[in-house]
């Protein structure tokens, strides 16, 4: 397989157990190894059929091959930027400084503000998806998304500063099925600098 025509499992900042006690080492680990895995396994997986289709001329089931292709894509770069907006409880949790800690006060009036309307948005996503925070270049809002699944109720461009998972997967394991108990534990993990770097970059461009 050559390696730069398809997708990778990124290595962690951290190591498995440093999350703990808000997601545990066994939480993690079959998270990120096992379920992130499966979604690069699936997108390189669908990759190599649209190469040997095409490479043969034969053909294809269009819709549902990117509608998989798209499941799986999401996937993997959710996760990616899950992963990349935590930290270890000793360095991470707290609130935001820099542009994004005044841009969350700009918008919402305070950062309890927005932790509140956040945690509603991750609680209240129908099924299995994600709560995000997002960034409008036209307006220069942070805007909070629900995507449900992978992929819908996404504005489209609008550039992601931060994500929760809310996939039951996210915290089966160590919450069972208590969503809400897992988005509190969730703000004593943000990596509030990696979060405030995305938005720097962004507003550079
Ligand atoms: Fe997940």
């Amino acid at each position: 397989m050559e390696q730069n025509k398809f997708y990778v499992l990124p290595k962690l900042s951290y190591d498995y157990k440093d999350l703990a006690p808000h997601m545990s080492e066994e939480q993690l680990t079959i998270h990120h190894s096992k379920h992130h895995q499966a979604y690069v396994n699936g997108a390189n997986a669908i990759l190599q059929k649209l190469d040997k289709a095409r490479k043969e001329n034969a053909d294809i089931d269009v819709k549902s091959t990117l509608k998989d292709l798209s499941w799986n894509i999401g996937g993997h770069l959710l996760h990616s930027l899950f992963w990349g907006n935590l930290a270890p409880p000793s360095k991470g949790g707290g609130k935001p400084a820099g542009v994004l800690g005044d841009a969350l006060a700009k918008e919402f009036g305070s950062f309890e503000r927005f932790q509140k309307e956040f945690s509603q948005a991750a609680a209240s996503v129908e099924g299995s998806g994600w709560g995000a925070l997002s960034y409008c270049r036209q307006t220069n809002r942070p805007i909070i998304m629900q995507i449900e699944k992978h992929n819908t109720n996404v504005y489209p461009m609008f550039r992601i500063l931060m994500v929760i998972d809310v996939f039951e997967h996210a915290y089966y394991i160590d919450y069972k099925n208590n969503r809400g108990k897992f988005i509190e534990a969730f703000w004593n993990i943000v990596n509030w600098n990696a979060v405030n770097n995305r938005l720097e970059e962004l507003l550079k461009h």
